[in-house]
């Protein structure tokens, strides 16, 4: 049954080429899924060195978090105040609005002696221009190097050089995306999406509310337990009976629509709407629930009165953070006596299941003995999502070296 060559376990040690990950999964498909017959083709899961493994995460660093669009939440929330530091997987980065209206992002480090320009504490106090209360070099809102004192002497020292180092971002969907090495424009990676995006009016939502959860797991497995509801009659019974799992469509490669049950409206404590519907949605649309997956960084849910985001942080090989935001039509928000509670309620009690599960697979997968099992056909989106994570890999060669 297995092809490997190597024992799996020489991963964390050896020189670990992603060709090797991929035939450690034992996985003898086409990269081409069928959408139509929803099978996992008899493909097993991940081995555990992918949740495990130290060397496998500086891999998924440079291969996929270094390549790939990431979601860092809604636009408005970077252009409350006009300077914004955040971390991304321990990356000190900084949005900028710049004189000229343009949102940007930098490294959030001056070019002298890489104090952090500035924290979250500072941010309100910014003026217009950026100056390093270490030394006092100052830069400008397009990141250049406008002013350095003392350095006229200094042989061979040219300001122009001397910028904050700028990061890729743009932004789609009303969401602030950012790309250290894009391999394609934010327009055609979100393409697929844009009825989706259009249809629910994405843009123009507001969050209504918010949940932050700290996930004890690897995020792949935030990402498969997303990806089907094989698990939704044992793990949400509350859930099941508003989206019965044997009423999925076909769908998109990562995700797809869900039919609600007759009597519910939306995912909700009592399944009724929490906002108003949304009013570009056809009929269909307004029964159902889509799910998507957007690679590596976000699932996104549009139910028929309400969008819900999950940005997902991994933040180690076994732990994730997650942010959980609702978004409404403004409308609904300014309506006296508008309250999310019923939305939040339900899909908090769901998160919750979910990550339990997902802590108690990590704990399992931990196991030096365990090796992984087949999927079921219910389970062909986490079929397709090994398949594009370990295609991902696959685009960067392993820099692992032996120790
Ligand atoms: S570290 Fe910023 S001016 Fe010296
Ligand atoms: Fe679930």
């Amino acid at each position: 049954m297995w092809e490997f060559d190597k024992p799996y376990w020489e991963l964390c040690d050896g020189a670990a080429s992603s060709k090797m990950l991929r035939r450690i999964c034992n996985f003898k498909g086409t990269a081409t899924v069928n959408r139509e017959s929803r099978t996992a083709n008899g493909q097993l899961g991940l081995d555990r060195s992918f949740v495990t493994c130290a060397k496998v995460w500086e891999h998924e660093s440079s291969a996929i978090f270094r390549r790939d669009w990431l979601c860092m939440g809604r636009e408005a929330e970077f252009t409350s105040t006009s300077v914004t530091p955040f971390v991304y997987l321990g990356q000190q980065l900084l949005a900028v609005r710049g004189d000229d209206g343009v949102l940007r992002v930098f490294r959030n480090f001056c070019r002298h002696r890489g104090s952090l320009m500035v924290t979250p504490e500072e941010c309100a106090s910014v003026g217009q221009r950026l100056q390093c209360p270490y030394h006092a070099w100052t830069y400008d809102r397009q990141g250049c190097l406008v002013a350095a004192p003392n350095m006229d002497g200094v042989l061979g020292f040219e300001k122009q050089k001397f910028g904050l180092f700028e990061v890729p971002c743009a932004v789609g969907a009303g969401f602030l995306w950012i790309c250290f090495e894009p391999q394609e424009s934010l327009q055609a990676f979100l393409s697929p999406l844009q009825s989706v995006f259009q249809a629910w009016q994405v843009r123009e939502l507001c969050v209504g509310a918010e949940i932050q959860y700290q996930v004890q797991a690897n995020w792949k497995l935030l990402f498969q337990n997303y990806s089907e509801c094989y698990h939704c009659p044992t793990v949400h019974p509350a859930l099941n009976r508003l989206t019965p799992y044997l009423g999925s469509d076909t769908g998109p490669i990562l995700g797809g629509p869900m039919q609600l049950a007759e009597t519910c409206q939306t995912m909700s404590n009592e399944g009724q709407w929490v906002g108003t519907p949304l009013p570009l949605l056809d009929e269909d649309q307004r029964r159902q629930v889509h799910y998507f997956t957007i690679f590596p960084s976000m699932f996104l849910s549009v139910h028929p009165d309400y969008v819900l985001i999950h940005r997902i942080e991994p933040t180690s090989p076994h732990e994730t953070k997650v942010v959980c935001q609702f978004l409404f039509q403004q409308v609904d928000l300014d309506r006296l006596g508008f309250d999310p509670e019923p939305a939040v309620r339900f899909w908090d009690l769901t998160n919750r299941q979910d990550w339990e599960v997902c802590e108690r697979s990590q704990r399992g997968m931990e196991d030096p003995a365990y090796v992984p099992g087949p999927y079921s056909n219910l389970e062909s989106i986490v079929a397709a999502f090994d398949r594009h994570y370990l295609r991902s890999l696959d685009a960067v060669e392993s820099e692992v070296k032996p120790v």
